[in-house]
């Protein structure tokens, strides 16, 4: 079945909906899409390929009949992660003629991949290439999300090829266009997918973004997700915010215990939130929410509230997790409460204090540290961290 995106551009994309992992770590309830394309001109291009058996033998079958009897002249290769490269070594076999499209990073991984050196054209940044009627242009985003990807923009139709740029988790259910999709049943999924994958390189995208700056684009064709032919200003719009790390005025509170102290203290303070005025509040046990969940949830709030128990003298392991991740991510522009509790010398807030120095968000109050059973005597610390962060939340 042939699906037109436009008259000469066809989608071929394929839904994994087998995969519980995506790159082995963040979990796929609603499975991914692994979205490539086809160029049918005077020259025909592929634009990049799908995970290596997702589809079985079916993604060499889609390109034959978009192809309609002519030969794959050019793939053009914006991204070598293997979610989108796993069938290059296929498509070449299949047309050994085919010039493969790239740049210098590009090239340096396929050869490790696959070996393939030949029939290479490599492009720097802001290269052109003529397909007849459509002409590309290939511009360089580094990081977005590794290294050596790259977009490509047809300059005839104003289509953006975007690589993982402006993509999303979740499969393409018979709706594969903008404007066929329920946009609500995408938008938690897609910044699940921004957070966990794209999320650490927001400088990057802000960067790919004022290279785009003032480019016409009336379409998007992502790797994941739907095809943005109708409103791609409004995915656009959520991945601006989202790598500005412009948040929702809510909170998120997330925590860790073992036997229901520190659990205790986290719906205090919610309570005491909801009271002070702000209503956006989400309530999470660390030990059972994904961290793939807990990062989108700090993604969309800017107020974070982190307790953990003391374990062995350090933070709660999954608590430990989670800092670590967030560190590395470079999460930026959070205001921060913590509190946890203890039964002998303490580990969990003392090590969440570290934690707050290191990536420097702004506390809202002083961390509460409480020893043994959260009384309403001892419970009346967590209220500081409340009222300190509906003031922050509320004044904005
Ligand atoms: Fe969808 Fe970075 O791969």
């Amino acid at each position: 079945m042939k699906i037109k995106v436009t008259d000469t551009i066809y989608y071929i994309g394929v839904n994994d909906r087998r995969k519980e992992l995506f790159e082995n770590i963040w979990p796929l309830p609603n499975g991914v899409s692994y979205n490539s394309y086809l160029i049918r001109d005077e020259k025909t291009a592929l634009l990049d390929t799908v995970e290596a058996g997702a589809s079985g033998e079916a993604f060499l079958g889609m390109v034959e009949e978009a192809l309609d009897g002519k030969e794959l002249d050019y793939l053009i290769i914006n991204h070598m992660e293997l979610d989108h490269a796993g069938e290059i070594a296929a498509v070449v076999r299949r047309w050994p003629n085919v010039q493969i499209v790239g740049n210098a990073k590009t090239f340096k991984v396929l050869k490790g991949y696959y070996g393939i050196e030949s029939n290479l054209m490599e492009v720097c940044d802001g290269a052109e290439l003529n397909l007849g009627h459509h002409n590309l242009k290939f511009v360089f985003t580094p990081w977005v999300h590794w290294p050596e990807t790259m977009m490509t923009y047809c300059t005839t139709e104003k289509v953006l090829f975007s690589a993982d740029a402006f993509g999303t988790f979740g499969t393409l259910d018979g709706t594969i266009f903008d404007d066929e999709i329920d946009f609500e049943v995408y938008r938690e999924e897609m910044r699940r997918y921004y957070s966990n994958i794209v999320g650490k390189y927001s400088n990057m995208v802000q960067k790919a973004f004022a290279k785009l700056a003032g480019v016409d684009i009336k379409m998007i064709c992502p790797l994941h997700g739907p095809v943005w032919r109708t409103n791609p200003g409004r995915v656009v719009e959520l991945y601006d915010r989202w790598s500005k790390y412009i948040a929702r005025d809510g909170v998120v509170i997330i925590y860790a215990s073992m036997y229901g102290n520190t659990a205790e203290m986290a719906d205090h303070i919610a309570r005491k939130v909801a009271e002070a005025g702000v209503h956006k509040i989400k309530v999470h046990d660390v030990s059972k929410t994904h961290i793939s969940y807990l990062i989108s949830d700090i993604w969309k709030y800017q107020g974070v509230i982190l307790g953990s128990c003391a374990y062995n003298a350090e933070m709660f392991p999954l608590m430990e997790q989670l800092t670590r991740e967030l560190q590395h991510m470079g999460v930026k522009n959070k205001y921060l409460g913590l509190f946890g509790s203890y039964s002998w010398n303490g580990g969990g807030v003392r090590n969440l204090q570290s934690f707050a120095e290191a990536i420097g968000w702004e506390m809202v109050a002083p961390a509460a540290d409480l020893f043994g059973t959260p009384t309403p005597e001892k419970l009346a610390a967590c209220d500081a961290i409340a009222e300190g962060m509906a003031t922050k939340l509320l004044s904005k």
